[in-house]
């Protein structure tokens, strides 16, 4: 089945429809600049109709068994695989993306679909010793209900499909606000879930630029019973604060400083390999993208030298070529806030060893600054762009002590071939994620999080269902 991806309009109730308003917006192309397409912009009339909607669609869609749900979303997961050369285009013009990492951000979202039809049907509850001889004690689990997604535009496609996967096979109906950079692709997942066959008002999306309204909306409206959201820790707090009057469940995935540990008893070949992976992932621009990289003073030159050889190696241009490595920033802010970083470090002694300068338009060269110091604002801050800051260390202590020096505790990434050092430094990093002799640890099997402020809350793997669940005791008397 072939299926139209080029949506423009918002969807609602299983329809496809204008603003109120009439208003639209522009989508740009970060390469270029151009304006690619006008999308539907969505308010809060809209989304005040998609959450009514979605409350109505919730009894018939809850009452579906697990394997009914899961036949739609396994279709909706195969629709996806079958247009993904389709997607990846879309979301490359609209994100920057480069068309390689774009494949396989399809090929990552749509394995949450797979992974949760089958584990949908695993919503186990339990049966309980007894208090008493005429009494039975079960635990069920019930989907929680509405549940609202509010999605960021480095991963247009799989950070939708990583919350509502779970939620929509808990048999919970779901209204997504995706980034008003990258509507497209999510307009292009709602065009298949409608032609997967979700019945109207389980699935809804509300392109906007209004995201303080909207947001607004969805975590004060009573009928939204879960809010799940992915982006920066500022706005995370703020949705927090707003979802406080309503108590509503949260799921927060927010920002990281993420620390790349080079001991050295390390493979410095496969840790050049994996800080590569890791930094330079979609330019730079994920949540778990190293932020600092700390070398043991042993292997400290020759990391330094191996992997800016490495950086300087790295391909950026057309994000459509597919030897292309680096594309474009997202914004004309981001390359302001790169370029600011980079001076500060300047100004604070850092050591430019490649890269440095903005290429043109949005493009900014891939960059290893040496000689990084705590006193440099890319010690503290997540840059979100392809600037390598190399701090070096001297004992495991001061490694482990400077890596949890901050506010925040996504991921965090080490390498070292000693046994009993990988348990403890494992153990000691406070961090939701630990990549150990791995650069890239992102999985639908395992749980995706962090703590501190990074969040709260696990995506994808057997934890991420229990976000869209319910826990009901149920006490049998009489018997
Ligand atoms: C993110 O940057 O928010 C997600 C990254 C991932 O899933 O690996």
């Amino acid at each position: 089945m072939t299926v139209a991806l080029w949506r423009e309009q918002a969807y609602v109730n299983g329809a496809w429809i204008d603003a109120a308003t009439s208003r639209t917006f522009g989508v740009h192309n970060p390469s270029s600049g151009e304006q690619i397409a006008r999308v539907v912009d969505a308010g809060t009339a809209e989304t005040e109709q998609a959450i009514a909607a979605a409350h109505a669609a919730w009894p018939a869609w809850r009452d579906r068994t697990a394997k009914e749900r899961a036949a739609v979303l396994r279709r909706w997961h195969d629709l996806m695989l079958a247009h993904q050369d389709e997607l990846a285009t879309l979301m490359s013009r609209e994100s920057g993306k480069v068309i390689t990492e774009s494949r396989g951000e399809v090929a990552y979202g749509a394995a949450f679909v797979e992974w949760f039809a089958e584990e949908g049907k695993r919503a186990y509850g339990d049966v309980l010793p007894s208090s008493a001889r005429d009494r039975r004690l079960v635990v069920i689990k019930q989907g929680i209900g509405v549940s609202a997604a509010i999605t960021p535009w480095n991963f247009p496609l799989a950070m939708i499909t990583r919350k509502v996967a779970p939620a929509l096979a808990a048999g919970c109906p779901v209204v997504i606000k995706p980034a008003a950079e990258t509507p497209l692709t999510a307009l292009a997942l709602a065009a298949l879930a409608e032609a997967a066959g979700f019945p109207a008002g389980v699935y809804n999306t509300v392109p906007t630029t209004e995201s303080d309204a909207v947001g607004k909306v969805l975590c004060a409206h009573p009928l939204v019973r879960k809010l799940s959201f992915t982006g920066s820790t500022a706005v995370g707090r703020q949705l927090m604060a707003q979802c406080a009057p309503t108590l509503k469940k949260l799921s927060l995935e927010l920002g990281g400083n993420a620390p790349f540990i080079v001991f050295d008893d390390a493979d410095v070949e496969a840790a050049v390999r994996g800080a590569l992976l890791s930094k330079y992932r979609h330019n730079g621009q994920t949540c778990v993208c190293v932020n600092r990289i700390l070398v043991q003073r042993g292997v400290y030159d020759q990391f330094v030298a191996r992997f800016s050889e490495a950086v300087a190696g790295l391909r950026s241009g057309d994000v459509f070529d597919p030897a292309v490595q680096v594309g474009p920033l997202i914004s004309d802010r981001a390359v302001a806030k790169v370029s600011a970083f980079v001076a500060d470090a300047i100004a604070h002694g850092a050591r430019v060893v490649c890269g440095g300068r903005v290429r043109g338009g949005r493009f900014f060269e891939p960059t290893v600054l040496a000689d990084a110091t705590p006193a440099m604002r890319i010690a503290r801050e997540e840059v979100f762009g392809p600037v390598a800051p190399i701090f070096a260390f001297d004992t495991e202590a001061d490694a482990v002590a400077m890596a949890n020096d901050t506010a925040y505790g996504l991921a965090a990434y080490f390498y070292s071939r000693d046994v009993g050092r990988c348990w403890r430094v494992a153990e000691a990093l406070e961090y939701g994620m630990v990549g150990i002799n791995e650069g890239l640890i992102s999985t639908e099997l395992a749980p995706f999080g962090g703590v501190k402020e990074s969040g709260m809350g696990r995506e994808g793997s057997k934890y991420g269902l229990d976000a869209y669940l319910e826990i009901k005791y149920l006490c049998f008397g009489g018997i």
